[in-house]
């Protein structure tokens, strides 16, 4: 052989074998942290683990903030009721009274506990419950941090009352409730959150597809996660089920 062809020959090669590496299924995107082994189905990839001990605003204080205490009228941007804006990270770190060396005393867990027409959000609203008080003194005491997580969403073993619910309380109920619902519409029942799943608008609704209003409100707001998202597609598509 030539050493010219014998030169294209290994040529070739090269080029079918990098050709057919590239066919592989590549896995971008995995950084090391624990794969999640309590479902049966393929493994979710956590990014960020979530520490158990640890507040996260964006997954849990935001939420509560953004459906209790953001709204047109009280503490969104245009509103800003007493200077207050609950909107994003910075505007609470701001705007929030924040104390950090007397986090107890910061305003906007004070509020939480006033009567009368001082408490958070104000009346007939209802109150936040002990839990979403005490979630908030937490992340104050932690050193009101941003912290996010990944880990706190997975797509296997999606049920209503574990998933879906918890989900519609956090980030939905405080505009969705009892009290003048957004909308008109309510989402604290299986009954109620199922109506919207069946009528189309719950999905159109948090994909932001057109023809819809966007939610989570007001608009301009995040889109919910991917993975979240993602877990109440697979429980429309698998009928909306009260499991
Ligand atoms: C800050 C308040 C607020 C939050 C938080 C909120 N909504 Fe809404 N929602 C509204 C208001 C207000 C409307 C009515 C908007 C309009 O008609 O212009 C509405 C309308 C809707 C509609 C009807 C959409 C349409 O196109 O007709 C659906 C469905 C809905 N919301 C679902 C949700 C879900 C699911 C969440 C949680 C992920 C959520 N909302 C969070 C205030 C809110």
């Amino acid at each position: 052989m030539r050493p010219f062809s014998a030169l294209f020959v290994m040529a070739t090669l090269l080029f079918i074998t990098l050709y057919s590496c590239e066919r592989d299924p590549v896995f971008i995107g995995e950084l090391p942290g624990p794969i999640d082994t309590t479902g049966d189905t393929t493994p979710v990839v956590i990014l960020h683990p979530c520490d158990p001990d640890s507040v996260y605003f964006e997954q849990q204080v935001l939420p509560i903030l953004a459906s209790n205490c953001a709204q047109s009228g009280c503490h969104d941007v245009q509103s800003h009721e007493e200077g207050v804006i609950l909107t994003s990270y910075d505007k609470v770190k701001s705007t929030g009274g924040i104390n950090l060396s007397n986090p107890s005393n910061s305003k906007i867990y004070k509020s939480l506990n006033e009567s009368g027409e001082e408490r958070m959000p104000p009346p007939p609203s209802v109150a936040l419950t002990a839990e979403q008080k005490a979630l908030i003194l937490k992340w104050i005491q932690q050193g009101a941090q941003n912290l996010t997580c990944d880990g706190a969403c997975d797509t296997t073993n999606v049920t209503f009352s574990l998933v879906v619910k918890p989900l519609m309380d956090l980030k939905c109920v405080g505009c969705h409730g009892n009290n003048s619902p957004g909308g008109g519409i309510k989402l604290t029942t299986h009954a109620e959150v199922k109506a919207q799943a069946d009528n189309g608008k719950l999905w159109g609704s948090i994909n932001h597809d057109s023809g819809y209003k966007a939610m989570p409100y007001p608009a301009g707001s995040n889109k919910m996660p991917q993975c979240e998202l993602d877990v109440i597609r697979i429980w429309i598509e698998a009928g909306a089920l009260n499991n």
